[in-house]
């Protein structure tokens, strides 16, 4: 595909955050135009403080969309799972049939989403691509597959890292790529919580939790060690880090955590099924 125009149906957290990582890359083919598409005009001023580039172009309502869907090679669909089938209804007269989808909507499988197209890339991805340190898991349709794995992955790549993965697999996937930011969160702020407890200020509790979480993950990637050899070399015989340690795994952290993302994974699932 060369000289292609995307249209962000659905230019929101999530629209915005893959928009603006596509347009702080470099790679080749790059689109000419990308659309950002919303509902209401507030979300639409909102989009033009955020977002400022020279082939960013801006839509909303349900005329000026259907003309972007229809002058669109690539819909990136940004809308939430529950709104899919209607905003097809709106602009299923801008569909050619040939255009690829790529969707970022949870829970929503890509035979539902055949409906817009047959080329349908389903990505599961986070808050992160904001910053270029996004993940993100792709499963494609056989005919994407086939034609446009190549693009999606070079796309979908900017946010930070892309990898496939069977459908299958895609409720474990939102359970911790997609919520795993909420997850870490919550680790970082207790970590934050112990170091106030102990007299740090809070600033600098803040910055020592998130330095240590990004240090720690760049560790993993790096060494590609298992997290467990890394965690038994921090831990000096009768020092602080086994004592920390122990108390932690007292209060059940581990399974609470691992049950957390099953947990998510589960109503991940439900939702596919409850349509
Ligand atoms: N947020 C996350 O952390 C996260 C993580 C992983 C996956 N996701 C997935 O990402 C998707 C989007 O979530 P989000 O948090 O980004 O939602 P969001 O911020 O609410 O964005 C939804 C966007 O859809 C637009 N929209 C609604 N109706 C429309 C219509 N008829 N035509 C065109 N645009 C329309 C909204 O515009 P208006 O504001 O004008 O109505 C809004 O810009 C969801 O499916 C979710 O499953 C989100």
């Amino acid at each position: 595909m060369k000289d292609y125009t995307i249209a962000v149906l659905g230019c929101g957290v999530m629209g915005t955050a893959v928009a603006s990582a596509i347009l702080k890359a470099k790679f080749d083919p790059y689109p000419i135009r990308i659309i950002g598409c919303t509902n209401s005009v507030g979300t639409n001023d909102l989009l033009k403080s955020q977002l400022k580039h020279e082939i960013f172009e801006y839509s909303y309502g349900s005329e000026s969309n259907t003309k972007a869907v229809s002058e669109a090679d690539i819909i990136i669909l940004g809308c939430k799972p529950y709104m899919y089938q209607a905003i097809y209804d709106e602009i299923k007269s801008g569909l050619t049939g040939k255009q690829l989808v790529i969707s970022l909507l949870a829970g929503t499988t890509i035979s539902e989403l055949t409906i817009f197209s047959s080329y349908v890339a389903k990505v599961m991805t986070n808050t992160p691509a904001r910053f270029g340190c996004g993940t993100a898991a792709i499963s494609f349709s056989k005919e994407a597959e086939a034609e446009y794995e190549d693009l999606v992955m070079k796309l979908i790549g900017t946010v930070g890292e892309a990898f496939k993965i069977p459908e299958k697999n895609m409720d474990a996937a939102t359970a911790l790529v997609g919520s795993g930011p909420a997850f870490c969160l919550l680790m970082m702020e207790a970590l934050i919580d112990g170091g106030v407890r102990m007299g740090l200020p809070f600033e600098v509790a803040k910055l020592s939790a998130a330095k240590v979480m990004e240090g720690t993950a760049r560790m993993v990637l790096e060494t590609n060690d298992h997290p467990a050899v890394l965690k038994s070399k921090v831990c000096t015989p009768g020092g602080t880090t086994i004592a920390g340690l122990l108390k932690m795994e007292d209060a059940g952290i581990r399974s609470g955590i691992a049950r957390g993302v099953e947990e998510a994974a589960i109503v991940s699932a439900s939702f596919a099924k409850k349509k």
